[in-house]
């Protein structure tokens, strides 16, 4: 089809060219040389059922597709209104930056696998470019109407959202900010760090492993490296076994399933039985998480934001989450739960600071935390900061934690188990217990947590 299009032209030019000035048969060569180009080197890219180096970095909503029209003119007019293209200098236009961008990537794996298709493409627009911007016939067809402009189908926001570092960043700190609650068996790379404080540690991971294979080891020693493994397993489950990643379905992600089940039944030899990875699912751990606990909000909150990018569901910026959580290792101790809060009904706390120059409490909280009521009436919760929604200077995913001072703690009650249902809910004025003010030291780790007593709150 290509060598078609092409024999055509040649033939085309050939014949035109003897009953032509010459400064016309130059203009004939040009514009036969940019279709050359189009047909030869565009199309492909627009017909290419494979994605465009784009999504080295977008996992959804942007493909250099969705810039090409199936017309050569149509495609310049189009790039050219939307100020993509550099008539002057062509070298500097616009597209051929954003192709440009995966050379930037400071994960070199990402860079080498796209790069010759990256380097293909664009030469590809940089010689099609060249050929039309010289191509007087071409800069001066009229302007395009907005709507005819090819260009991706969602909002800048939702393609921002929508990239492969954000995805990593709100990882980093809903999920591998959280690891050490799977510490030892999952964490093969923590072992060293903490077995002194923990001399059995590496005995129990051992042991575990030697039952259950590398499966054991998914944290990684790096996030990414940790995301990258889920993400390759989580696409052909082991038979029998849900995804650890639930792309379909995030809550049910072994990666939640797991740690909120229970240890698997014994049989009549006093033996576990085979941990059940499908609903119910089982686990060899045991239970380290509850419904109502920080640390599943948090991973929840990130299977469903992943799940939705990767099946390109965001629409406009006002469905986009607002994935503003920061991990800290600061934890709140509520003590005195009463009576009326039945042992493992979730609390939710908000956290605002005193703003001494204006004296009056910020109205919007600075950290976040939940936690269910144990049997011993108490309740823990590490903190999350928050980012404002619109901040400019970017919170530290590594390290966030809360300055000492003066602040407002406003608990709510989750009595009508709204949480079951909807676990990434936050509590609203209905379910409001009370609040307190307190002068908070916030050193980190659970035996120095904040504490609190529930009768210092008031309505
Ligand atoms: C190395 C990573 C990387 C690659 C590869 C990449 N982009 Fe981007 N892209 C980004 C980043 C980062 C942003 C967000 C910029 C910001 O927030 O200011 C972005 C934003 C965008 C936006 C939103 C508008 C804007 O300027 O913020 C569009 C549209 C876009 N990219 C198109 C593309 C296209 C088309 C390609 C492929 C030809 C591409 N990108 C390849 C990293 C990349
Ligand atoms: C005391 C040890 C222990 C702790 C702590 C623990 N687990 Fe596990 N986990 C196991 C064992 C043993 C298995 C293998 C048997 C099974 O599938 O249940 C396992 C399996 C898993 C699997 C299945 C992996 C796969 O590919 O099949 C996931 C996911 C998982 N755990 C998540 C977690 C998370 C998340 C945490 C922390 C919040 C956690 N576990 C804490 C012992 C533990």
């Amino acid at each position: 089809m290509k060598n078609v299009a092409l024999t055509m032209a040649a033939l085309f030019v050939s014949y035109t060219l003897c009953s032509l000035s010459s400064a016309a048969a130059d203009e004939v060569i040009a514009q036969s040389e940019a279709l050359a180009l189009f047909e030869q080197r565009i199309m492909p890219i627009f017909r290419s059922p494979q994605p465009s180096s784009c999504v080295q970095c977008h996992l959804a909503s942007v493909d250099l597709k969705n810039y090409i029209l199936p017309s050569p003119e149509k495609t310049f007019v189009s790039l050219r209104d939307q100020g993509l293209i550099d008539l002057t200098h062509p070298e500097k236009s616009k597209i051929l930056t954003l192709i440009q961008m995966g050379e930037k990537d400071l994960e070199r794996g990402a860079k080498l696998i796209h790069a010759k298709t990256r380097q293909a493409e664009y030469e590809a627009f940089l010689a099609w470019i060249k050929v039309c911007s010289a191509d007087a016939k071409m800069r001066e067809l009229p302007r395009m109407a907005d709507a005819d402009v090819a260009k991706p189908a969602k909002p800048d926001a939702v393609i921002r959202h929508n990239r492969k570092d954000r995805i990593v960043d709100s990882f980093v700190r809903n999920v591998w900010s959280q690891r050490m609650r799977c510490f030892p068996c999952h964490t093969p790379f923590e072992l060293d760090v903490v077995s002194k404080q923990h001399p059995k540690a590496r005995e129990t991971h051992r042991q575990f492993e030697e039952k259950f294979g590398q499966r054991m080891n998914f944290f990684k020693e790096t996030p990414e490296a940790t995301l990258r493994q889920l993400i390759t397993n989580s696409r052909k489950p082991a038979k029998g076994h849900l995804p650890v990643i639930n792309v379909e379905e995030p809550a049910k992600s072994l990666l939640v399933l797991k740690p909120l089940a229970k240890v698997p039944a014994k049989d009549a030899s006093g033996q576990f039985e085979k941990p059940s990875s499908t609903e119910p699912v089982t686990h060899g751990g045991g239970k380290k998480m509850f419904a109502d606990d920080q640390t599943y909000k948090s991973f929840l909150t990130w299977l469903q934001d992943y799940s939705r990018v990767v099946r390109d569901g965001y629409s406009s910026p006002g469905d986009l989450p607002p994935d503003n959580w920061y991990p800290t290792n600061q934890v709140l101790k509520l003590s005195d739960a009463p009576e009326s809060w039945p042992t493992l009904t979730g609390v939710q706390f908000s956290i605002y600071a005193w703003n001494s120059d204006k004296a009056a409490w910020e109205p919007e909280p600075v950290a976040f935390t939940q936690g269910p009521v144990t049997p011993r009436h108490l309740v823990f919760g590490t903190l999350f900061r928050l980012a404002a929604k619109g901040q400019s200077t970017k919170l530290d995913s590594q390290k966030e934690s809360l300055p000492p001072g003066k602040y407002l703690v406003k608990a709510y009650v989750d009595l009508q188990h709204r949480l079951t249902a909807d676990p990434l809910l936050l509590l609203s004025e209905n379910d409001f217990y009370g609040q307190t003010e307190i002068q908070a030291q916030w050193r980190e780790g659970f035996p120095q947590a904040q504490t609190l007593s529930a009768t210092q709150l008031k309505k």
